[in-house]
């Protein structure tokens, strides 16, 4: 079978004309760097640096070592190649600009540097996520100030979203808007072919995934949802359901996006607004879902209409397999 790598993949997009060569740019930086994160990450204990007391980031949250280095590496990637008008991460109080001595472009990135970074002592996969908006123009056609309002767009507007998983192999999921693509990184050749094409996700599953240690603190239609699950062949739904928590949002989304399931972290009384990020946590993420054929609200509206106030708001997350994520948001109605 012929190889496709992703590059060849960019290129055949801008040919169709779904992308431009800037958004073909860009996104071959962010692979760059994502194999650049594969590796440090993969070296594990034996690396420079490794352990050493961690730090707290701008949300006062524990971060460590390697959210900071693949932060780093994110944004010296990105900051000379003349796509970007600003960037901003988890990792970063405020947008950066793009300095003054190199071209501005017409694209806003925000990224989750390193998503499950709780798990990386432990030997559990990790990743990155990114989302990519266009600067919005004034009306004389100039590109905006690139500050924070002009991130603010809702994810509906995105016009790429992608993710790395760092497992046991490292993929990169992909969509610019007409449907999904996963690649694996080939070590031998240090490029990403693609290894899933198109890919979709069953409308109904039998496996959920939610940190079943809020329990006692989730909303009434949540807990009826899991309550009607562990109830499996003998309750409501007349069959039985597996439970998987990985504790990183990419695993546990690609392992959605490989088999079908419900991924969730709702709104609780301790995580009010819920606990994952909007844009570029859970915007990046339902434009991904979406594009499989799955869906993505925050329990009552979807996910990609939600209207952004603050660059790293909160909110809940209920994502997968269309026919679950339609049943968990009726029962909030
Ligand atoms: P991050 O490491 O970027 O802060 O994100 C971790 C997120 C997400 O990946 C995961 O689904 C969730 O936090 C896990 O939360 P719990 O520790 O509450 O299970
Ligand atoms: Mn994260
Ligand atoms: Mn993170």
């Amino acid at each position: 079978m012929r190889r496709v790598t992703l590059s060849q993949f960019l290129v055949a997009r801008q040919r169709d004309k779904v992308i431009n060569a800037d958004l073909r740019l860009l996104i071959e930086t962010i692979a760059r760097a994502c194999k650049a994160i594969s590796t440090r990450v993969n070296k594990g204990a034996l690396a420079d640096g490794h352990g050493g007391l961690d730090t707290s980031n701008v949300h006062g949250e524990v971060q460590k070592k390697l959210d900071v280095l693949s932060n780093e590496i994110l944004l010296e990637a990105n900051e000379w190649g003349g796509n970007l008008a600003a960037l901003v991460s988890e990792e970063m109080e405020n947008p950066q600009p793009i300095p003054t001595h190199y071209p501005r472009g017409e694209y806003l990135l925000l990224f989750d540097p390193l998503d499950g970074s709780s798990n990386i002592d432990v030997n559990i996969s990790v990743g990155t996520i990114f989302s990519v908006l266009r600067c919005p123009k004034n009306a004389d056609g100039s590109y905006c100030d690139a500050n924070e309002q002009a991130f603010l767009q809702p994810g509906r507007h995105q016009v790429a979203a992608g993710f790395a998983v760092y497992g046991p192999t490292t993929v990169f999921v992909l969509t610019v808007g007409d449907g999904v693509f996963g690649f694996t990184l080939d070590r031998e050749t240090f490029t990403f072919v693609q290894t899933h094409p198109e890919i979709r996700i069953p409308a109904d599953t039998q496996e959920f995934a939610i940190n079943c240690s809020n329990a006692r603190r989730w909303e009434a239609p949540v807990k009826r949802y899991i309550d009607e699950c562990l109830q499996g062949k003998d309750g409501p739904r007349g069959k039985d359901f597996n439970m998987r928590w990985v504790a990183s949002m990419v695993a546990d989304v690609f392992r959605v996006l490989s088999r079908g399931g419900i991924f969730m972290y709702p709104r609780d009384a301790k995580n009010k607004d819920g606990r994952l990020r909007l844009m570029y946590e859970a915007n990046p993420m339902a434009f991904i879902i979406e594009q499989a054929g799955g869906e993505a609200t925050d329990g009552r509206t979807r996910i990609l209409d939600l209207e952004p106030h603050g660059l790293h708001q909160r909110c809940a997350v209920i994502l997968g397999s269309k026919n679950e994520v339609d049943r968990v948001t009726s029962y909030h109605q």
